[in-house]
This record gives structure tokens, sequence and C-alpha cells, in this order.
């Protein structure tokens, strides 16, 4: 139980709470959510059971569970597929980079909360955010101090301590998004926000959403970057791969849907544009802290530092597991100690992370392809490697692998009865493969 918890740990986070909503908000409301859920279902489901079956056969390493894999097919040394699990570090250093700087504008925004210096309208809160996120140090700093949070939990092994936390603090996280969803949807002219998440308009969706989609939810399922490899490494031979699977993606979109229902309703309500983008809930929130709560503003206060405080910890356990890939690779392909393994990662992460936060606005023409580095990041990493990660993970588990393993990890040796084995390989074989294919074929505007 403890395991799949802190798998769960890893898949909520600012995916979730920050990316989710501004992806809904841009690409308009409900039917994004639709195609989101099916994607969730259809493709990530199998993916990630994909992925806990390396990681529990392979019991390693993320880039080297697939190496065995293979090896044992095979009996030589290097095979292709650890390119799979390559690809997976690269990605997750990535991924690193640029979620510590939205990590850290939440420690930010928890500062300032504490300070009390977070009240006003939505037009204050717009123009502070753009205020301190152009800022040339802070941010960055921020983003740093993030990193060097997430290294002291790898290293110094109060990973377990942080993960026993989080067992009572996630669910405090969830009653504190229904206490403000509630408050969010009593706000004046909310029920437009509820239409917007519920009532789909499918002449809004463009070319773009299909990919969005997918990416939105193998980001916030943390699939494709080989992480839940990790995790299920540590999985006994009775975890039911398939069910955990089912309970890991109904608690990460309930609480997407949860996000969704807190930014819009208050969104509507005071006047931010839904397609505001990255800075969606920074600067929605602060105006719900202090109006929704005015008729007791200490306890406006007290949600805003709950919130931006549980909020910073849902996206430390996702840091945590993103620098785990990247230190336990380190450490033990190149003969590293662990710890120069994890101060290499924290290095080049805090690097990348650097660069992300000055190009908000502290430094002009830091842009790649016309996007600041941290929407670049972002897209390279949502929407090009995470689907690509899957997609070569289910056709490695579809057709590489012998089927007996998969079978026998599908079912746990037989135990379990009326698994869905069949269904389960029909969809890593042909309907995963073809379904991202298909997707990045129509982005291309081939198909
Ligand atoms: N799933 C995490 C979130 O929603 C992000 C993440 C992506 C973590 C990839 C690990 C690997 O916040």
């Amino acid at each position: 139980m403890g395991i799949i918890l802190a798998t769960a740990g890893s898949a909520v986070g600012l995916g979730n709470i920050w990316r989710f909503p501004y992806m809904t908000g841009q690409n308009g409301g409900a039917a994004f959510i639709i195609l989101y859920i099916i994607r969730v279902f259809l493709l990530g489901i199998p993916g990630m059971v994909s992925e806990f079956i390396i990681g529990r056969h392979g019991a390693s390493n993320a880039a080297r569970a697939y190496a065995v894999m293979a090896e044992e097919k095979r009996h030589r040394q290097f095979h292709p597929s650890s390119l799979i699990g390559y690809m997976g570090v690269l990605t997750s250093m990535i991924i690193l980079g640029f979620y510590a700087v939205v990590a850290g504008w939440c420690l930010q925004y928890l500062f300032v909360s504490v300070m009390g210096h977070l009240q006003g309208d939505a037009t204050f809160a717009a123009g502070y955010f753009q205020q301190f996120t152009s800022h040339p140090v802070l941010p960055a700093l921020w983003t740093v101090l993030f990193i060097l949070l997430t290294h002291y939990v790898v290293v110094h092994g109060v990973r377990n301590g942080i993960e026993r936390a989080s067992k009572v603090l996630m669910p405090a996280l969830f009653l504190l998004l229904l206490f403000i969803v509630v408050a969010s949807c009593l706000l004046p002219g909310a029920s437009a926000g509820i239409d917007f998440l519920f009532r789909p308009d499918f002449s809004k969706l463009d070319e773009g959403v299909f990919l969005e989609a997918l990416g939105q939810a193998f980001f916030s399922l943390s699939l494709g970057t080989a992480c839940l490899c990790t995790y299920a490494s540590y999985y006994s031979r009775q975890t039911n791969l398939f069910r955990s699977a089912m309970q890991i993606a109904a608690v990460d979109s309930v609480i997407a849907i949860l996000a969704g229902l807190m930014i819009f309703p208050a969104a509507f309500s005071v006047g931010v544009q839904p397609d505001s983008g990255p800075s969606l809930i920074f600067i929605t929130l602060p105006s719900v802290f202090s109006q929704a709560f005015s008729f007791l503003p200490p306890l406006g206060y007290l949600v805003s530092i709950l919130f931006y405080a549980l909020l910073s910890l849902a996206a430390l356990t996702s840091t945590i597991s993103m620098h785990e890939i990247g230190t336990s690779f380190l450490y033990e392909e190149f003969q590293l100690s662990r710890r120069s393994g994890a101060w290499i990662e924290t290095a080049l992460c805090s690097l990348l992370g650097i660069l992300c936060a000055l190009s908000m606005g502290a430094v002009d023409g830091l842009r790649l392809f016309g996007m600041d580095m941290l929407a670049f990041c972002d897209f390279l990493t949502a929407q090009i490697l995470l689907p690509l990660g899957a997609f070569f993970t289910c056709l490695f588990v579809g057709w590489y692998v012998p089927r007996k393993v998969v079978r026998d990890e599908f079912t746990n040796w037989g135990t379990i009865r009326r698994a869905p084995f069949t269904l389960f390989l029909f969809f890593v074989r042909y309907v995963c493969p073809l379904a991202i294919i298909a997707i990045f074929l129509h982005q291309l505007g081939l198909l």
C-alpha cells in the first residue's frame, strides 16, 4: 500500500493543479477534458502497466531495467532497448529543470502569503505575477532552492519520511482542494466557469488539441520517463499491477478535475481569462483567497498558506521521483558514488532551471523556436518525449518481451483470476502505438 501511495505521490503534483487547468483553459474546457480522460484510461493505463512490468521484472534503474529484459532474451550486453531507458532519464532531467521553476513560484507564493502581501484583486495578482517572474534573481533562486531541497531528500535517506508524511498530507491537500472548490463555486458568476468545464463545445477543439491532451495525460501520470519503472522495482509479487494503475489514474484524474473546479468558477467570477497560460492559477487564486473568504479574512490567510504549502509538498514528491531517476542512473551506470551522481543531476537540472526561470522576462531573447525556455522544455517533454517514451515502451512490452514474462507479471504468476490479459496485450500491441502515431501524424498535418 505504501509504495502505491508513493507512486501516486509522484503522479499527483503540479501536473494536476497547475498544468491541467491552464491546458484546459487554453483548449476550450470540457471538450479537452473528455479527450484527456479518454487518453488517460485507454492509452495511459496500458502504458503504466507496461512500465510497471518492466520495473518489477528488471528490478533496477530505469535504463537498466529495459536492458535486463532484453538481455534475458538475447544474452548480450547492450541492447537498443536501453535507449528507451536513456531517453527516460534525459526526459526526467528536462522536466525537473522547468518543473522546479514552477515549484519555486509556489515557494515564493507561500512566502508572500505568510507575509500577508498577496492581497488584492485580479489585476493586482496579474501584475504581481508578471513583476515577480521577470525579476532577474528571485525566481532563479527559488528554483535552485527547490532542486537543492529535492537533492537533500534524495541523498539523505529522508525520502521514506517524506513519503510517510505525504500519506497524511496528500489527503489533507485533497480536503483543502474540496474546501476551496466549494468557496470558489459560491463566488458570484461562478456558474459560467462550471459550464466551461462541463459543457463541451467541440468547435473549440483546434489542430493541436489531440497531442496536447495526450501530453497532459502522460505528464500527469508520470508516464514515459521510466519513472514508474523505478517505483515498480519495489513492488511485491502480490501487487496487482493493473488494479494499481487504475487506482493511481483515478486519483490523479479526480485531483485534476478538482483543480479545474477550483480555478475556472473563480477565474470567470473575478475576470481572469481562462486561456492565460502558465500564470493561470497564480493570478486567479490570490483573488479567491481574498474574495471568497472576505467574511473572515484570517480564514483566507490560513487557507492560502496551507494551500501553497501542500502544493509545494505535492511538487516535492514529484521532483523526488524525477531526481531519483537521474541519480540512480548516474550512480549505477558510471560507477560513481550515489552522492556524486546526485550532485551531477542537481547541477545539470539547476542550470536548465535557471535558464527557464530567466527566460520568463528577466532576459529577453532567451527563446527557442519562438517559445520561452520554460514553454519550450514543457513542449519538448510533454508533447514529444513522453509520448515517444510511452510508444516505445508499449512496443517493447507488446512485441519484444516474451509473452510468458508479460503474462506472469500481469497475472501475478497466474494468481489473479480474471485479469484482462488478452485485452491488455491487444492495447499495448496495437491500440496504443497506432493511436500515438496517428496523433503525431495529425499534429504534422499528415492525417
Ligand atoms: N506527474 C507529475 C505531476 O503531475 C510530473 C512528473 C512527470 C513526475 C514525469 C515524474 C515524471 O506533477
